[in-house]
C-alpha cells in the first residue's frame, strides 16, 4: 500500500547514509569526484546519472531530493534547480524549442510572464495568451506548430482555479503535454499528472522550502521527459547547490504539516474578512462565494494557503499594512511567517490601469500568504488593519 504524504515527506527518497550510517541525508558539498576509470567515455558523452562526474550533472544530496519530490507528485522522475525560474526556463526550453508555439494562460507570475512575452519570442518561440478561466480558449489557440500548454494550478493573485483534467484533454488531442506550475497548490493539495497534466513545477522558494531561506526550483515528470529536461539543465546551468538542495529536503519534511495548519487558517481568515464592511472582496478556493469554487472541489484536495482581499483602494491598503504587527509587509509566499503584499506595488507593478483592468486587479487587492503563527494573533492583526483603514 502506498504510504501517506506525511509518511513520504519524511522518508521518500531517503536512506541512511550507507559508509556511516548516518540518519538523514548528508551535505555533498563537493564538486567534483574521483573518476574512477580512464577508460570512461569524456564527460559530454556520458548519460546522464552513469556516474558521479561533477555537480552540475549529478550529486547523491540533489539526487535524494529529487527522489522525495518525484514521490510526493507520483512522478517517474525529477529535476532540482537553482530557482523557479530556472525550472521552468529549463523546461519550456527543452519542450518548446526550435521556434515552437505556445498556449499559455495569461494569469501568470510576473517572472515567468516576462519569460513568454519578452525572452521566448526572442529565441522565436510564440506565446499565444488566454484566460485560465476560459477552458476552450486554449484549444481555440493551438496551431500546428504548438508543443505546450502552461498554467498554473491556482493564480497569483485572483487564486483563479485551473481545470486540469479539461485542459490536458485539450493538450493531449493535439498530441502536445500540459505543463502546470503547481507552487500555489502543492503536492498536499493537489498532484497535476493524477489529474492529467504531463509535467509539474514548483518554485521550491515557496511551500516546498516553506521557512523563506532557500531559493530552488524543481519539476516532475516521466523519466524519459525528465532525462532531457536534466541535460538542458546542464548546459544552461541551473543547477542546484547540494547546501540548497539539502535545506529544500529538510523543509520538505514538514511540508504536510505546514500546508494543512495553512489550509485551515487561510480558509477561516478568508471568511472572516468577508464578513467585514470595509473589504470589498475576500477570495480562498474552500470558499463557496469564489468563482471556482464547484472546480476546485473537483481538483484540490484543500484551498491553499493564500488569501485575497480587496480594500477601496490603495491608500486603505496602505493604511491596512502599516497597522499590522504580526504580519510583515513582504513579497514571496509560502513561508511559516504571514506575508501580505499589494500586487500593484511587487507582482504586478509594471502594469498600467488598463492591462490592470483587463486582468481584473484593483489597486485595492492584498494578496496575504497565511503563516503557521497562531490565528489568534493573525485575526487579531487583521482586525487592527481593518480598524486602521
Ligand atoms: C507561481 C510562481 N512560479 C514561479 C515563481 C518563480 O520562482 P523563483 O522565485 O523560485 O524563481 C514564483 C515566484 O514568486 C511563483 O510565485
Amino acid at each position: 500500500m502506498k504510504k501517506g504524504i506525511s509518511t513520504r515527506c519524511v522518508h521518500a527518497g531517503e536512506e541512511p547514509e550507507p559508509t556511516t550510517g548516518a540518519m538523514g541525508t548528508p551535505i555533498f558539498q563537493n564538486t567534483t569526484y574521483l573518476y574512477p576509470n580512464p577508460d570512461l567515455p569524456k564527460a559530454n558523452d556520458a548519460r546522464v546519472g552513469d556516474y558521479y562526474i561533477y555537480t552540475r550533472y549529478n550529486n547523491p544530496t540533489v539526487e535524494a531530493l529529487e527522489r522525495k519530490v518525484a514521490d510526493l507528485e507520483g512522478a517517474g522522475s525529477a529535476v532540482a534547480f537553482a530557482s523557479g525560474m530556472a525550472a521552468i526556463s529549463t523546461t519550456l526550453l527543452t519542450v518548446a524549442g526550435k521556434g515552437g508555439h505556445i498556449v499559455s494562460a495569461r494569469d501568470l507570475y510576473g517572472g515567468t510572464y516576462n519569460l513568454m512575452r519578452d525572452i521566448l519570442p526572442s529565441l522565436g518561440i510564440e506565446v499565444t495568451f488566454v484566460d485560465t478561466r476560459d477552458t476552450r480558449s486554449f484549444g481555440r489557440a493551438l496551431r500546428d506548430d504548438t508543443r505546450l500548454l502552461y498554467c498554473e494550478s491556482i493564480t497569483n493573485p485572483l487564486l483563479k482555479v485551473a481545470d486540469i483534467p479539461e485542459l490536458a484533454g485539450i493538450a493531449h488531442a493535439a498530441s502536445v503535454p500540459l505543463v502546470v506550475d503547481a507552487t500555489f497548490s502543492t503536492p498536499v493539495n493537489q498532484n497535476p499528472l493524477a489529474l492529467g497534466a504531463d509535467v509539474v513545477v514548483h518554485s521550491g522558494t515557496k511551500y516546498l522550502g516553506g521557512h523563506s531561506d532557500v531559493v530552488s526550483g524543481v519539476v516532475a515528470t516521466n523519466d524519459e521527459l525528465a532525462h532531457d529536461i536534466r541535460e538542458r539543465m546542464i548546459f544552461l546551468g541551473g543547477c542546484i547547490d547540494p547546501s540548497a538542495a539539502w535545506l529544500l529536503m529538510r523543509g520538505l519534511k514538514t511540508l504536510e504539516l505546514r500546508v494543512a495548519r495553512q489550509n485551515v487558517t487561510a480558509r477561516w481568515l478568508a471568511e472572516y474578512l468577508e464578513g467585514q464592511s470595509k473589504v470589498v472582496s475576500s477570495l480562498h478556493p474552500e470558499m463557496e462565494s469564489h468563482p471556482d469554487n464547484e472546480l476546485a472541489q473537483r481538483v484540490l484536495r484543500a484551498g491553499g494557503g493564500m488569501v485575497t482581499f480587496e480594500l477601496e483602494d490603495l491608500e486603505a491598503c496602505h493604511r491596512c499594512l502599516d497597522a499590522f504587527e504580526v504580519i510583515t509587509v513582504a513579497s514571496s509566499l509560502g513561508g511559516i511567517e504571514s506575508i501580505v503584499s499589494l500586487p500593484v506595488d511587487t507582482s504586478h507593478w509594471e502594469l498600467d490601469d488598463e492591462e490592470l483592468a483587463s486582468l481584473d486587479i484593483s489597486r485595492g487587492h492584498v494578496r496575504l500568504s497565511v503563516g503557521i503563527e497562531d490565528i489568534d494573533d493573525l485575526h487579531e492583526d487583521l482586525r487592527r488593519g481593518l480598524d486602521a483603514v
